[in-house]
């Protein structure tokens, strides 16, 4: 079976386009899109629906995305820090900022914020086209093909039925790969930032609201009383390994009695499943758990602390 994908700001604007005629499967959405949806804020939210990076990961996103779960983490926090203490936060893996812009603005109301972080592993991509043919690339990597009505990634195959299902477009991909590879070398470049205007527009106008890139693999360079993770700790993302590594990252640059809020829901208001965790000598505490609770539970409530990163501030 053969899925052709939307290719035009047209197409987009027409929702009964959004689906497949026959299996009412949604189609891929060409990312190279994204710069014309910027004044719409549902549309931009449907290019990234559909996006996913080099690994497979969904760059998907909503506003007002956790709302009762907000709640909570903010009285949980007006409980943990004192109305005076300037807030260090990090929101990791935020896509294009509009989750974390909105948790920074409920946040501003009732703490003092002294940085707010919003982070994210991919935050712009180059569209290069030639003959017809567009390659993004982020990352270093081809993510995305674009050809006349197809738009192609190499998304990790989730099961044999899916799989058997997109052969067709598995083998454009590889048919395409050589002129992608031209494209980026010879094509012309269009520059397409994955955050979002509104949060853009804050990280210009307010010193404390910061956009950059950051890999939760990676160790944290500064330190925060508030760590927030959402819609990223699952399972089809990291492997055990990875986890022991991001949950070591979260833990050294938690600050004593620091807050992991962390938790996975679909689409905007839905139950998230999730839990807030205060760092402690040893590892983390629960404090509070909404739905199932995380999904990496096992793995947060038994870490056990290093003793090189136990010392403290
Ligand atoms: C499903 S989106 C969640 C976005 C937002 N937190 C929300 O809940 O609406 C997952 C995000 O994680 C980012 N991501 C994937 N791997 C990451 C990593 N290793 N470090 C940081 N961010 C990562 C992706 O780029 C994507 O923007």
């Amino acid at each position: 079976m053969f899925k052709t994908g939307i290719t035009t700001i047209e197409d987009l604007r027409d929702k009964s386009k959004w689906n497949t005629w026959l299996l009412k499967r949604s189609r891929n959405v060409a990312i190279t899109l994204y710069n014309e949806t910027l004044n719409s804020p549902e549309l931009s939210e449907k290019v990234l629906r559909e996006f996913t990076d080099d690994r497979g990961v969904y760059k998907r996103t909503a506003a007002d995305r956790f709302a009762a779960f907000d709640i909570e983490a903010l009285k949980i926090i007006e409980l943990n820090f004192a109305q005076n203490e300037q807030l260090a936060v990090s929101d990791v893996a935020v896509s294009d900022g509009r989750t974390a812009l909105d948790f920074f603005q409920k946040l501003d109301k009732i703490r003092k914020i002294r940085v707010y972080d919003a982070s994210d592993y991919l935050c712009v991509v180059n569209a290069y086209e030639k003959d017809g043919v567009t390659a993004v690339a982020g990352n270093n990597k081809i993510i995305q093909i674009v050809w006349k009505k197809c738009v192609l990634s190499k998304k990790r195959k989730t099961s044999f039925i899916v799989f058997a299902l997109n052969v067709v477009n598995y083998m454009l991909y590889y048919f395409l790969t050589p002129k992608a590879k031209r494209a980026i070398e010879e094509g012309k470049k269009t520059e397409i930032k994955l955050f979002c205007p509104s949060a853009l527009l804050k990280s210009k106008q307010d010193d404390r609201f910061s956009l950059f890139e950051h890999n939760i693999l990676e160790p944290f360079i500064s330190r925060y009383h508030i760590i927030r993770a959402m819609n990223i700790l699952n399972f089809s993302y990291f492997n055990v390994a990875q986890f022991e590594t991001i949950i070591d990252n979260f833990y050294a640059s938690l600050s004593d009695g620091g807050l992991l809020i962390t938790g996975s829901n679909q689409d905007a208001g839905s139950i998230v499943n999730g839990a807030i965790y205060k760092k402690t000598k040893n590892g983390f505490e629960l404090i509070y758990e909404s739905g199932e609770g995380s999904a990496t539970k096992g793995l947060i409530e038994n870490y056990a602390a290093k003793s090189a990163i136990t010392k403290g501030d």
